[in-house]
This record gives structure tokens, C-alpha cells and sequence, in this order.
């Protein structure tokens, strides 16, 4: 049914927004199930992106809705600090099951950016404390995307992210990115080329030394900055490098973990583990905010010293582990086991793909990048306009009833993992549409 919202639109300054442009032409959601939104003027928006990379399990889940309803009335607050509560610990049992080996201990947070900075922090802190102080470098790689703490933008790789906000960290230093149009254009899944850019870390470690450097980090996918599918073996080098010089490495999974490529975490797609992994979004199918941190038993240990009555590691949230969303979790987990969602994206990647690569050939089309149930599509900018063509692209779909996300001039899609044939055909016929409509 429609609503009249009849909001004013003024107060709200909107994150990640085209404030003026989006109030001028409000883009207004009321209600979500399933694979679908729907907006204020009664309209059914089909979701091509898991809200924003995150309802994984798509919308408004039974067994989520009531551990959420429940959790609220049984006890809605209990302090995280010196104090636990039963269900914390029951989802980090939970998580460890699903990670890959080694990875686990679980620290909680409530998003990805706050995972992010927790994990430099644990990085730098976990030399200092097994006495190698001086290894406080990060290294991040270029079009990285890590959220929007200043640790996070520092060693993120995104201008826009990064311009507007003085030096950020200091000591930090970046590898290049991995896109490579001119050898990988139109690769289906996993590049061939391009497994030498994590030599890049070599250099590095040339430049400052080792000695100096306590992490990298990178996403194994990197989706805010266009949807860049790692190239065959790179990351496996980044891991080797990381080996020889005792430096930590980072997987930010916030977008890829919780089923994105075909297993629970991209890891185990990529068959790399990584000492430390970031998670946030499809943790609680975005119901409830919450991120975490997943870190190894050598890590957790190195910690376990000292006093015992006093804190091990300074850091930590008022709401981590927040009741609601602990129980916001439990009942995703218990959604995607019982519909096996965590691997879905396995199965339904060979018809994404073959549906998404015949966009080629499309006005402007001039690559298609792929994995599990995450797509790219990138055009050729307007002339003198960056961007402005795929945002284009993002309102003809929105007003044919597809919701789509742009990042510069690609189109990215991240369904929900519960998506069917007959979405993903729709998904690409609005899409080809849109696609002619802005040649
Ligand atoms: C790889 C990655 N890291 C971190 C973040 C930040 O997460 P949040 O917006 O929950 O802070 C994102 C968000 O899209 C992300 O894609």
C-alpha cells in the first residue's frame, strides 16, 4: 500500500549521498521481504544488491525477526566490559565453526569500519607486545576500500575517501591494486594475469624494511572501488611474502565473508588464510549492526600475559556484543545452515555469470568482472563527466524497479544469496535496458 510520508527531507544530511540531488527526487523505502523493497509509492523494487551487500539471506526472515523481538523483551543491554552474556559466546562458538582453520577468537564490533581500525590496532599491538615494537607500518593496497575511520581511509586506497581529510595515519604505505583491463578485460571469475602485483609488498619491505611493518591488508575482493576479482595466485603470494617477513596479513571480508563467493568466507574460496579477518553486514544479515574480527589462537596469545586481573588489550565498543545483535546473528546463522546459503553462491554462480558476460557488447560495456554472486560491469565514462554515466544507469534501474549500486562508471551487483533464476534474468534485462537507454 502506498504512504504518504510526507516527510521533511531537510533535517537528515545523508551519508554517501548526492544530498541535493536526492532530495529534489527522494528514492524513499518502506518495507522489504524476500528479494524485494518496496517504496513509498507502493512499488516493488527488486534487490540486486543485499540492501548494500548485506542481506544475504534477503529480506524480513522469520527466525532472525523473532530473535531480534525476543532478545529486545528478555534483556535488551548488558555491558561488554568486565560482564558477558551467554549468547556472545554462543555465536563466537558458532562463527569459529565456520572459519577457516586457525582463525579462532572473535572480537566483537558494530561495523566493518570499526572492524577495520580493531584489527590495525590488534596488528601493531600484537608486535608490541611479543616485543617487537617498531613494526608499526601498515600497508594497504590502491582502490582498497576499508570503511571511513581514519585508519581505515589510511591504508583504503579510495581519492574521494581520502582527499578531504589531512594526513590521516601516518606510516602508511600501499601496494598497487590489481586492475588490469588491457590482459584481463571480460575474464570470467578469477584473472589470469596479474599475480606479480603482490610483489609490490617486496618493494616495500626494500623501502622501510620488515623489520618496520606489522600488517597488510586487503579485500580479497575489492567491491566499493568497482568489483576487482583477485588475480590467480596473487593472493597466495601476498600470504608468502607475508610468511618470509613475519608480517601479519588482513583479509577485510566485510563484504565477501557470509557466503559472497560460493563459501562462507572468501578465504576459502581463494584457498589463503589470513592471520586476521574483518567481518561485518551479512554477520547479522544486516538486521542489526554488528562486525567482528576474527584473529588466530598465536595472536589471542600473545596477548595472554601479565596480571591476570588486568586488561589485555585496550580497545573494545559500549555495544559490542550488543544482546540484539548476538541474537540477530544466531538466527542468520540458523537461516543460511537450514537453506545452505553459506555455499549457495556456488551453485547459482555459473548462470550469474553466463547471464551477466552476455551484457558484452552493450553500448559502452568495457568489462564484465565476476565471482560467486558479486558482479562488475564497467562503462566508458562521459566525456569530462566521471561517474555520471553508471549513475545514470543506477536511476533508470531504480525506476524500472531494480535497485543496483554504482562505484565510479561500473554497476555492481551483490544479490541476496536466496536469489533465483528468474531474478537474475530480470536483473539483466533492466539492466541491458538501462544500459541501451543511457548509450
Ligand atoms: C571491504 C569493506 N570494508 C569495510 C567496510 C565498512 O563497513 P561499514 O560501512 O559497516 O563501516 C565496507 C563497506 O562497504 C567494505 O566494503
Amino acid at each position: 500500500m502506498a504512504q504518504d510520508l510526507n516527510a521533511n527531507l531537510d533535517a537528515y544530511w545523508m551519508p554517501f549521498t548526492a544530498n541535493r540531488q536526492f532530495k529534489k527526487a527522494p528514492r524513499l523505502l518502506t518495507r522489504a521481504d524476500g528479494m524485494y523493497f518496496t517504496d513509498d509509492k507502493g512499488r516493488q523494487i527488486l534487490d540486486g544488491i543485499a540492501g548494500l551487500w548485506c542481506v544475504n539471506a534477503g529480506h524480513n526472515r522469520p527466525k532472525i525477526v523473532k530473535a531480534i523481538q525476543e532478545q529486545a523483551a528478555e534483556m535488551d543491554f548488558a555491558p561488554p566490559f568486565q560482564m558477558g552474556h551467554p549468547k556472545a559466546f554462543e555465536l563466537a562458538e558458532k562463527l569459529v565453526q565456520l572459519t577457516p582453520a586457525g582463525l579462532n577468537k572473535v572480537f566483537y564490533t558494530n561495523s566493518g569500519s570499526e572492524s577495520v581500525d580493531t584489527a590495525l590496532k590488534m596488528a601493531i599491538a600484537y608486535h608490541r607486545v611479543r616485543g617487537e615494537g617498531a613494526r608499526t607500518r601498515l600497508i594497504g593496497r590502491e582502490r582498497g576500500y576499508h570503511g571511513v575511520n581514519f585508519g581505515g581511509i589510511s591504508v583504503g586506497g579510495m581519492v574521494a575517501n581520502r582527499k578531504m581529510f589531512g594526513t590521516m595515519l601516518g606510516g602508511v604505505d600501499h601496494i598497487r591494486h590489481t586492475h588490469d583491463p588491457a590482459r584481463n578485460a571480460f575474464s570470467v571469475g578469477q584473472p589470469a594475469h596479474g599475480a606479480e602485483f603482490a610483489d609490490d609488498l617486496e618493494k616495500l619491505i626494500a623501502l622501510h624494511d620488515a623489520s618496520t611493518i606489522a600488517a597488510v591488508i586487503v579485500e580479497p575482493v575489492a567491491g566499493s572501488t568497482g568489483v576487482l576479482i583477485p588475480p590467480q595466485g596473487y593472493l597466495q603470494r601476498l600470504r608468502q611474502i607475508c610468511d618470509k617477513h613475519g608480517i601479519l596479513l588482513i583479509f577485510d571480508e566485510v563484504i565477501t565473508g557470509f557466503g559472497r563467493t560460493g563459501n562462507p568466507f572468501a578465504a576459502q574460496t581463494f584457498g589463503v588464510t589470513p592471520d586476521l579477518m574483518t567481518v561485518a553486514k551479512g554477520l547479522t544479515n544486516g538486521c542489526v549492526p554488528m562486525g567482528a574480527v576474527f584473529a588466530t589462537q598465536n595472536i589471542y596469545d600473545a596477548f595472554m600475559n601479565g596480571p591476570e586481573h588486568l586488561i589485555e588489550f585496550f580497545h573494545g565498543y559500549t555495544y559490542s556484543a550488543h544482546p540484539l545483535a548476538c541474537a540477530a546473528a544466531l538466527g542468520t546463522l540458523e537461516t543460511y545452515a537450514d537453506e545452505g546459503l553459506l555455499t549457495r553462491a556456488a551453485e547459482m554462480q555459473g548462470y550469474f555469470a553466463e547471464c551477466l558476460h552476455s551484457l558484452k557488447g552493450e553500448p559502452n560495456v568495457i568489462d564484465i568482472r565476476n565471482i560467486g554472486l558479486i558482479g562488475g560491469v564497467e562503462l566508458t565514462p562521459l566525456p569530462g563527466e566521471p561517474a555520471k554515466r553508471a549513475f545514470n544507469v543506477f536511476l533508470d534501474c531504480w525506476d524500472k524497479g531494480l535497485l543496483v549500486r554504482t562505484t565510479g562508471d561500473t554497476v555492481a551487483l551483490s544479490p541476496p544469496l536466496v536469489i533465483e533464476r528468474e531474478h537474475i534474468d530480470r536483473i539483466i534485462d533492466t539492466l541491458r535496458g538501462a544500459l541501451r537507454r543511457a548509450a
